[in-house]
């Protein structure tokens, strides 16, 4: 585990690396977009590919029961949290894993709750599939940002169908805690809404501790879908293997009628034994990137706090991601953009493509080596100098 290993990606058909001039016109630029990581998968996961790609034959796969048992296993080791084999479904990923929990679990029209700014397709699944799209605003306080309890109370009250929930919310980096998501579990209760809770960033905690939206509101009369991956947690996305774990056993068959007649299902013989390597070998990788990622964090809010006070670090208590605010600086978000790229050649994820309340942010993407990060930040004093000059 060596986090500081610089790997070639470009002309690696990478989104980050290669897709630069696609979306921003140019090649040198610096990537810190794209929600991946620049390290390698862990060692087991390497090794239980190799051995697929020997044997050679990538015919029909047949997912084994061994996947749901050390998923299951997984998440009692990590959440003290007991799911039954039988309630995971498995899909191709946790973005189509939405749509279809949408298409199955609302009609056309209804509202689909979410809490802004976030992941900008949340945005696109509620639109594309002709829902309603229900802003439930972010607050800020002294504290940091925090739900806003009484409008989402409004909402549902309003007759809102669902909750798509970010937990961990990307990308403010808000790891929830227990009390804000039973709130939200009992006006869910009252209400009557159905809470699709998206987990994926769930395993790269930083501070405090990810507790299952369905676990903390076990005893609770209300439905709880949770969608969960180990694609961000091992750097997998590709293999495109995700899971949705159900609480009522009629919903769970209601969406799998739904996935058979989409004919979505059938995984991969890598995914496969790459989400088990990774469940049963990859823990001591991930503490130890856990423990890399904060010191990138830590790297990043030093060097602003220090050079460039007037950008202000939104700390991370989740993911790899760091959410940095440049409102101080009067810019649209457009023209934040703008500038951080012509100025800095520097890649982030616009702010304010996760909603209007995103304008005068960036997203900077921390799961790369430190020198990576290094780089990035030198940049940013480039752009940040050449605005003072002005
Ligand atoms: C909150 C959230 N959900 C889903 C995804 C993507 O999931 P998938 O690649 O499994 O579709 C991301 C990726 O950044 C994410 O941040």
């Amino acid at each position: 585990m060596n986090f500081d290993e610089v790997f070639e990606r470009k002309q690696t058909n990478s989104m980050k690396w290669d897709l630069l001039k696609e979306r921003y016109q140019s090649e040198d630029l610096w990537p810190m977009w794209v929600a991946d990581m620049d390290f390698q998968a862990p060692q087991p996961v390497l090794d239980a590919m190799r051995q697929v790609v020997d044997h050679g034959i990538f015919g029909y796969h047949a997912r084994p029961d061994s996947l749901r048992e050390v998923t299951a296993g997984w998440l009692k080791k990590r959440f003290k949290w007991e799911v039954q084999k039988e309630d995971f479904v498995f899909t191709p990923g946790v973005v189509p894993a939405i749509s279809h929990l949408i298409k199955t679990f609302t009609a056309k029209g209804d509202q689909v709750i979410i809490q802004t700014p976030v992941y900008y397709p949340f945005y696109s699944l509620i639109k594309n599939s002709e829902r309603t799209l229900v802003k439930n605003p972010l607050k800020e306080t002294d504290d940091g940002f925090v739900m806003d309890l009484d409008d989402l109370e409004e909402k549902m009250k309003a007759g809102a169908r669902m909750l798509l929930l970010c937990s961990p919310h990307n990308p403010i980096g808000r790891v929830w805690k227990k009390e804000e998501l039973r709130k939200v579990g009992e006006l869910a209760e009252k209400y009557n809404v159905l809470v699709v809770s998206d987990e994926i960033h769930a395993d790269l905690i930083l501070k405090g501790e990810h507790v299952p939206f369905a676990k903390v509101n076990n005893d609770l009369d209300v439905s709880v879908i949770t969608c969960m991956a180990p694609s961000k947690t091992f750097n997998l996305a590709a293999l495109q293997l995700s899971y949705v774990i159900f609480q009522d056993s009629e919903d769970r068959t209601s969406y799998e009628k739904h996935l058979s007649n989409e004919f979505v299902g059938i995984d991969n013989p890598f995914a496969t034994v790459a989400a088990e390597a990774a469940y049963l070998h990859g823990e001591p990788w991930l503490e130890a990137l856990l423990e890399y990622i904060k010191g990138n964090v830590e790297l990043v809010k030093q060097d602003i706090e220090t050079n460039m006070p007037k950008i202000k670090v939104v700390e991370p208590e989740g993911t790899y991601l760091i959410w940095l605010d440049f409102r101080e600086f009067g810019m649209s978000g457009l023209e934040l953009q703008e500038w951080l790229r012509k100025e800095g050649n520097l890649a982030l994820s616009d702010g304010h493509i996760f909603g209007p309340e995103g304008s005068g942010f960036a997203r900077m993407n921390l799961a790369c080596p430190r020198s990576h990060v290094e780089e990035g930040l030198r940049r940013l004093n480039q752009a940040y100098n050449s605005y003072k000059v002005k």
